[in-house]
């Protein structure tokens, strides 16, 4: 059942879990997500990229209309979250797509300028009903190149809190994105110190290089909304190869695409069953 992002990050915070936020690129993930979240009897967030828009030749509404179906017939609640948002033309877009959610990422930008976009943001998504998260301190790797030195500032975070009026606050804690082994050390003290000092959810970015017990202790210590995108494409792409290596006479996309979507859903099942631990 659709349900508002908002709602399932309060829940979680509230009950000291994690809620995932898993990344789809296509209607395999989607439905691959909400296999997984049904197995593990709980709720998820299926969020869409600015980069997953422009694979698909930068429109945002077929593969959007597509997540809100598979999303709206799913057994377990569901939110739908529009991610990583650089282009202010595409914030415009979310609502009307069907989105909840949005991250305005400036974290790109230096801080002032990040706090003036955030803001100007905030107020236009507010006045849609949409509840904003951002980026302060940029979680490395967008672009390949990790950065796991980068670190936010509790005081700066709490400055910027109460400048933007953002929902949630992604933070730079140790993690980075797009890795493919799970060797990343977070920064469990600086985790608690921002829950303490920002007044709204943190939400981990990068989460695929992060293994189990790191996840674990960094929701125990106040990580809320846990961003999960390479690991589903590790498992999809994993089944991929092995299908095709066994059998080289397949050319039906349904004879690989298939065990490669259950990959997947196993591996949402058993991050999402994690998550909910406490
Ligand atoms: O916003 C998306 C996430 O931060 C995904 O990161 O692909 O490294 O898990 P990841
Ligand atoms: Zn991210």
């Amino acid at each position: 059942m659709l349900t508002p992002t908002g709602e399932l990050v309060e829940r979680a915070r509230r009950a000291g879990v994690g809620v995932p936020a898993f990344n789809v690129i296509t209607i395999e993930h989607a439905e691959a997500i909400v296999t997984g979240a049904e197995a593990a009897g709980l709720p998820v967030i299926l969020q869409v990229s600015e980069n997953a828009v422009r694979f698909h030749h930068g429109r945002l509404a077929p593969i959007a209309a597509a997540t809100r179906a598979v999303a709206s017939a799913a057994a377990v609640d569901v939110a739908l979250h529009l991610d990583h948002v650089e282009d202010v033309h595409l914030v415009e877009q979310a609502a009307e797509c069907g989105f909840d959610s949005v991250m305005v990422d400036h974290s790109r930008l230096p801080y002032q300028d990040n706090v003036a976009a955030t803001t100007a943001a905030v107020a236009r998504c507010h006045g849609q009903g949409l509840w904003v998260e951002s980026e302060l301190g940029e979680v490395g790797g967008k672009e390949g190149a990790h950065a796991p030195g980068v670190r936010t500032d509790p005081a700066e975070a709490a400055r910027v809190v109460a400048a933007t009026g953002v929902d949630a606050l992604a933070v730079a804690v140790g993690s980075s994105h797009a890795m493919t082994d799970r060797t990343a050390r977070l920064d469990h003290a600086l985790i608690a110190a921002l829950r303490d000092a920002a007044p709204v959810p943190l939400v981990l970015h990068g989460s695929s290089g992060v293994p189990d017990d790191e996840l674990r202790a960094a929701v125990a210590a106040g990580m809320v909304k846990i961003n999960i995108g390479t690991a589903l494409n590790t498992a999809f792409t994993g089944a991929v190869r092995a299908t095709l290596a066994a059998a080289l006479d397949v050319v039906d996309p349904r004879k690989y695409l298939a065990p490669a979507r259950d990959a997947m859903a196993e591996t949402v099942q058993t991050l999402t069953t994690l998550l909910a631990r406490r």
